[in-house]
């Protein structure tokens, strides 16, 4: 565990010292839990939006896109609960003085169970080799089962209370498991209090009667006061989709792990409509489709699992995340939800206007069910970074930090490296980074040895390396370097194009989904 500390320690700090992330207003010491992204971060951001949103609208014909406005009507927020419901149950250490969320607190005492029931598999692994069998051992071990019967009763403990929206018992469980404070080490807890995490704002001059306006915190409503607009206007039929990408804001207490649990961050959000009593067979489609989106990426299927729920938010009657194996642990990267009929309902309720859709086949009109799935870009970008952060011993006793991005991801998608600094070298790199720039985002580098830059190149992700020498000249050809293997290729520069085209563009992936 503390290795896995030590990774994405550098990992912040490598992202810091290659331009894709920083803390946000640095030099005034910084804003918590609020960042910025460089010039590599936002190249990598803006091609995970796009494998987002092609995947979904481009891919999906009865899926189309929106774009909605940060700021909303106040009541908006009071029709979907977030104003009455919106909160995290949080506690105070009375000696460190820090605030701590219930749940989280409980939850990583159940992770607690499951280490200890791991390092029991890796000891046996180690023991028994090839004959070992893990399910075996997972149903007979007596230390296994009294962790994973320890683990049992406290998770029905843990989901009933947060069930029942009892926070007398969440803090009764803290004080039962002896949890104690990372900080002061000591059991002195408060009560548990809920806690509201919209940020408000005013909207208007005082004198006007200004008024108290909400930071959306899901982008979700956006997509739902306008659905009958999309309807109509698009002559949409159900089933179909309404996919947003935007920014949300959530006055997080808790705010750790850099860009995993943000103040401001972006979603990916889709909504989908469905006949009322079809919602489950829907529920099942997106969640292996955006399970598949996730895996096409080739990071690694034993990276994914799924979590359903143990407390359904207000809206749902079915949820499940998607959880990738960050360096602390399995985490939720996106949420798949059945939303009901709650959000449309309410909204007819509260404005008063009929949301309903004419289903010409029924031959009659009902308020439509809604799939959700919600996925956090920041999330997204923190598990490919740490999926593919690796420090690898080369021969010879070097080392070499390279970013495994998948290709269609990377900020740069190949680097032009003339061999040496003259003899028309620069300018027939020059003349290749001219054409391909047309289509990838390519970066030109003479400085150094072709060692020290190929190193930059690897620890930015960048995919291919082109070099230019002498023999280029001669033959129109060049040595295509490739970042994770490392080897070496002559290739023409006439089929350079169709190399990287087949590589770096969505298309191979998106097969994968359709299959
Ligand atoms: N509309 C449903 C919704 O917002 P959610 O589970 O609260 O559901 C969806 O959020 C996704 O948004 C999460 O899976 C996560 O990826 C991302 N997310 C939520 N809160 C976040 C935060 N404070 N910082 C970064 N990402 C966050």
């Amino acid at each position: 565990m503390a290795q896995q500390e030590d990774v994405f320690k550098k990992l912040v700090a490598h992202c810091k010292e290659y331009g894709f992330v920083f803390p946000s207003s640095e030099i005034y010491d910084g804003l918590g839990a609020v960042y910025d992204y460089g010039q590599n971060g936002v190249e990598l951001k803006n091609n995970i939006k796009k494998y987002w949103w092609d995947a979904m609208v481009k891919l999906n014909d009865n899926v189309v896109g929106l774009d909605s406005a940060i700021f909303m009507h106040p009541t908006i927020w009071k029709a979907s609960g977030h104003v009455d419901a919106f909160n995290d149950p949080l506690i105070d250490n009375k000696d460190s003085k820090k605030r701590y969320r219930a749940d989280v607190l409980i939850e990583e005492q159940m992770a607690k169970f499951d280490d200890k029931i791991e390092k029991e598999i890796n000891k046996a692994k180690k023991k028994f080799g090839d004959e070992f069998d893990e399910a075996k051992f997972r149903e007979t071990n007596p230390n296994v089962l009294r962790e994973q019967a320890k683990k049992d009763a406290l998770h029905a403990r843990f989901s009933k209370a947060l069930n029942d929206n009892n926070l007398e018992e969440l803090r009764q469980i803290i004080i039962d498991e002896e949890i104690v404070c990372p900080i002061s080490g000591t059991k002195n807890w408060t009560e548990v209090r809920q806690f509201n995490l919209m940020f408000s704002t005013e909207m208007g001059s005082t004198a006007d009667g200004a008024m108290k306006i909400y930071l959306r915190p899901e982008t979700a409503q956006g997509i739902f006061v306008n659905f009958l607009n999309v309807q109509k206007t698009g002559r949409m039929k159900i089933p179909f989709g309404i996919a947003q990408i935007g920014k949300a804001f959530r006055n997080e207490i808790v705010a750790r792990q850099f860009i995993f649990r943000m103040r401001e961050f972006e979603q990916m959000e889709m909504q989908f409509f469905v006949r009322p009593g079809e919602e489950m067979k829907w529920f099942d489609y997106w969640k292996s489709f955006r399970l598949k989106w996730h895996k096409a990426l080739g990071m690694g299927d034993e990276n994914y699992q799924y979590h359903d729920h143990d407390k359904l938010a207000h809206y749902a009657n079915a949820a499940t995340d998607i959880e990738f194996r960050m360096p602390f642990g399995f985490k939720e990267v996106e949420g798949i939800h059945s939303r009901t009929d709650f959000d449309l309902s309410s909204h007819a309720k509260y404005s008063g206007k009929k949301i309903e859709y004419f289903d010409p086949e029924l031959n009659k009109s009902y308020t439509p069910y809604v799939i959700e799935t919600s996925i956090g870009v920041d999330r997204m970008f923190l598990s490919i970074l740490a999926g593919a952060y690796k420090e690898e011993a080369l021969e010879g006793g070097d080392t070499r930090v390279v970013l495994r991005l998948p290709a269609v991801l990377a900020p740069v998608k190949l680097a032009v490296l003339p061999l040496i600094k003259k003899d028309g070298l620069p300018e027939k790199a020059r003349e290749i980074m001219n054409t391909m720039k047309l289509e990838f985002n390519c970066q030109y580098d003479e400085k150094d040895s072709i060692g020290k830059r190929y190193r930059r190149q690897d620890a930015i992700g960048t995919p291919f390396c082109v070099t230019v020498d002498h023999q280029t000249l001669e033959d129109n050809t060049v040595t295509v370097r490739y970042r994770d293997t490392m080897q070496q290729e002559r290739i023409n520069i006439d089929a350079l194009h169709a190399m990287i085209s087949k590589q770096v563009t969505g298309a191979e992936l998106f097969k994968k989904l359709l299959e």
